[in-house]
């Protein structure tokens, strides 16, 4: 309850209370008479003695001892005269932890953390049987974690984050199969993970962040001897900021329970497992600053409890998924300095919780999708240094400034590159279109549009050629053509003079000698250029389709010419 102190003061109050009920039961705040014995007196003078007390919090460790279960020994707290608990954090305690402590058979809970002591964690501490938490955080402990902590079967939080540990952690820890909490976070720990971490069957939590470790990661998680894969209750794994190598354990996602995943920056390498899209409750997902390749997994789309993805600063290479809208829950995407590719889905709008989203230095192409601005609650967003190109939607070109759109070339529309005004020729208002038009359509839709557009326009040519070719030729020989239809011949059969009608405006084509059997359709597709003219008209040179060339003339109103004329090429 002390500890408590230096927070504020109506919180204390309820906490205070709080406190007073619980442990009345619990522990018995209320001596139970009985003195302490002669073995944990000794233990807690011979702790005394070793720490540096410069604040003078345990000056009332003092005297016979007689009353040190009374309550009136800071931070001691008794069951028939044994301390089961030692609770100073934030005492301004330092010198070292006495190995004694080994005296205190049982002690439940040793709770020294914020304070500042050094030297090594006493081994003596496997001695005691009876202990379920160990709270050193934040002191400068030296040394290993020793490995005689396996004798602490009941043991259920091991918490020596932020201190100086180093060697590696031991194998030993098999043992503690009780383990929830297990923080050994902010220390110089070397080495791999024992793979006993991985099936430890009571672990909650794993903070094993900001050490030295190396090598692979065992792919071993949820394995067991009793095989209980519903009795994994991890939540939280954090591995980040060491050095482990390897590939991503597929075994991870046997976890059922796992919320919070963290292994960035670290040196792993190939792909992200497509099992990964089967977590249940997963929300943040955490692998940037790794080696990572290949795609981003379908799978990973159907995490709808995401709400943290990140994936920045690895060798990612594929094009973002329309299916992205699946991470219905998502708030932060980071797939900042990979290489992805394609273009920005539009279907990213639909992901209304998104705050923020950052796509920079990757490899994207096309426009920055409209349905974007339907983002109310983005407050950072970055497509720098792609290659995208296009307007930037209006109301992200206003909440943003250019440092998020820069490094395209062929993006405008924000502050540091306007977009050209009005679009003068056709195809110029293809690329800077009207805002409302891009905001209705998709990109898709409007190289569907451009591309019709064109062919119509290609049409209107041809058939305005024809439309010529048909009034010069057909004032010449309706009356020919009207015969030989009424004799029901097939004009088809006529060797070298077929003849088509090109819809309605269109003109007539009059085929002479050769093998070649095309029809106006055809010529439509054809890529055509200019052999010569004359009085008569222009021949044209037009490669079809499949490749074969043939030359069209194009004959001049009112201009009567014999079909030998012509040649096939
Ligand atoms: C123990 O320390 C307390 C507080 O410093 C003091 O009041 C008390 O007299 C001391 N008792 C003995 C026996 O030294
Ligand atoms: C492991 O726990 C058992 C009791 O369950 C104990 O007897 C044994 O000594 C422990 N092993 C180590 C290495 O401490
Ligand atoms: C582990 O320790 C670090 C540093 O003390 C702390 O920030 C973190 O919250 C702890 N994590 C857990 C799960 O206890
Ligand atoms: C880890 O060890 C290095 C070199 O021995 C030292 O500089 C660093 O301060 C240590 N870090 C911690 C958290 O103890
Ligand atoms: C980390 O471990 C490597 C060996 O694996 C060692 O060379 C290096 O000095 C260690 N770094 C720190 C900070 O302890
Ligand atoms: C698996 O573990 C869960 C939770 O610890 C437990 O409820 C269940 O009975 C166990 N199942 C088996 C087959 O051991
Ligand atoms: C996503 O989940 C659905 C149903 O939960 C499943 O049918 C589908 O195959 C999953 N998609 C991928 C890519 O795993
Ligand atoms: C999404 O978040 C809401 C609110 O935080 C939560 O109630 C809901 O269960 C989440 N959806 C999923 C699929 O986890
Ligand atoms: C997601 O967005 C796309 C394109 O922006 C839209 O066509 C689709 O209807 C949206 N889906 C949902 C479920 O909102
Ligand atoms: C936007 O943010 C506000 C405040 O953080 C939150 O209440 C609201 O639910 C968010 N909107 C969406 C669509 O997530
Ligand atoms: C992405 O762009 C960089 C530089 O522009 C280039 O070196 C790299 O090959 C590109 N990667 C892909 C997958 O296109
Ligand atoms: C923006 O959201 C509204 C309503 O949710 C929807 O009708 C509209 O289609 C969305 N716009 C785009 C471009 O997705």
């Amino acid at each position: 309850m002390d500890s408590l102190q230096r927070q504020q003061p109506l919180p204390l109050l309820v906490l205070v209370l709080l406190l007073l009920v619980s442990s009345r039961f619990a522990t018995g705040l209320e001596w139970d008479g009985v003195a302490i014995t002669q073995n944990d007196l000794q233990g807690l003078q011979a702790i005394k003695a070793e720490l540096t007390d410069r604040r003078g919090v345990l000056r009332i460790w003092n005297g016979t001892g007689i009353d040190a279960c009374s309550g009136a020994w800071t931070g001691i707290k008794c069951v028939r005269g044994q301390v089961i608990a030692i609770q100073l954090p934030w005492r301004g305690l330092a010198g070292r932890l006495s190995s004694k402590v080994g005296q205190l058979v049982s002690l439940r809970k040793l709770n020294l953390h914020d304070n500042t002591i050094g030297g090594p964690i006493p081994p003596a501490l496997g001695l005691l049987r009876e202990l379920r938490g160990v709270y050193l955080f934040n002191n400068r402990f030296t040394g290993e974690v020793p490995r005689s902590i396996a004798g602490c079967v009941l043991l259920q939080t091991l918490d020596l984050s932020a201190n100086s540990l180093s060697g590696s952690i031991p194998a030993s820890i098999a043992n503690n199969t009780r383990l929830l909490r297990l923080n050994l976070s902010y220390n110089n720990i070397s080495g791999s993970i024992p793979a006993a971490v991985t099936r430890l069957p009571a672990l909650v939590f794993v903070s094993l962040q900001h050490n030295n470790l190396s090598g692979s990661v065992p792919d071993t998680w949820g394995s067991s001897s009793s095989n209980n894969v519903s009795g994994f209750q991890l939540k939280s794994l954090h591995l980040e900021h060491n050095f482990l190598s390897g590939s991503i354990p597929i075994s991870l996602s046997r976890l059922p329970m796992l919320e919070d995943l963290s292994l960035s920056n670290n040196e792993l390498q190939g792909s992200i497992p497509e099992e990964f899209g089967t977590f249940p409750r997963l929300k943040t997902l955490d692998l940037s600053k790794n080696s990572i390749s290949g795609s981003f997994p379908e799978s990973l789309c159907n995490l709808s409890s995401l709400v943290e993805l990140k994936l920045e600063g690895n060798f990612l290479e594929s094009p973002i998924l329309e299916s992205i809208d699946g991470l219905k829950n998502l708030s932060l995407l980071d797939l900042k300095r990979n290489q992805f590719v394609g273009s920005i889905p539009p279907t990213l709008g639909n992901i209304s919780g998104l705050s923020l989203l950052d796509l920079s230095e990757n490899n994207l192409t096309g426009g920055i999708p409209v349905s974007i601005d339907n983002l109310t609650n983005l407050t950072f967003f970055n497509v720098s240094d792609n290659n995208l190109s296009g307007p930037v939607p209006v109301l992200l070109s206003e909440k943003f400034n250019s440092s998020s759109f820069s490094g395209n070339l062929q993006l405008c529309g924000y502050s540091a590159a306007p977009c050209p005004s009005a679009p003068p020729t056709y195809p110029q208002s293809l690329s800077t279109s009207p805002e409302h038009t891009r905001r209705r359509l998709g990109t898709k839709a409007l190289i569907l549009i451009a591309v019709a557009v064109f062919l119509a326009l290609l049409i209107l040519l041809f058939s305005f050629l024809f439309y010529c070719m048909i009034r010069n030729r057909a004032a010449k020989q309706s009356t020919a053509r009207e015969a030989a239809a009424r004799r029901g011949e097939k004009s088809g059969q006529e060797t070298g003079s077929e003849v088509e009608t090109g819809g309605d405006t269109g003109g007539k084509l009059v085929h002479f000698d050769g093998p070649l059997a095309f029809t106006a359709d055809d010529l439509l597709c054809a890529t055509a250029e200019i052999m010569g003219k004359s009085t008569y008209g222009t021949v044209y040179k037009a490669t079809l389709e499949d490749g074969s060339q043939v030359a069209v003339k194009r004959l001049r109103e009112k201009i009567g010419l014999s079909e030998t004329r012509f040649d096939i090429h």
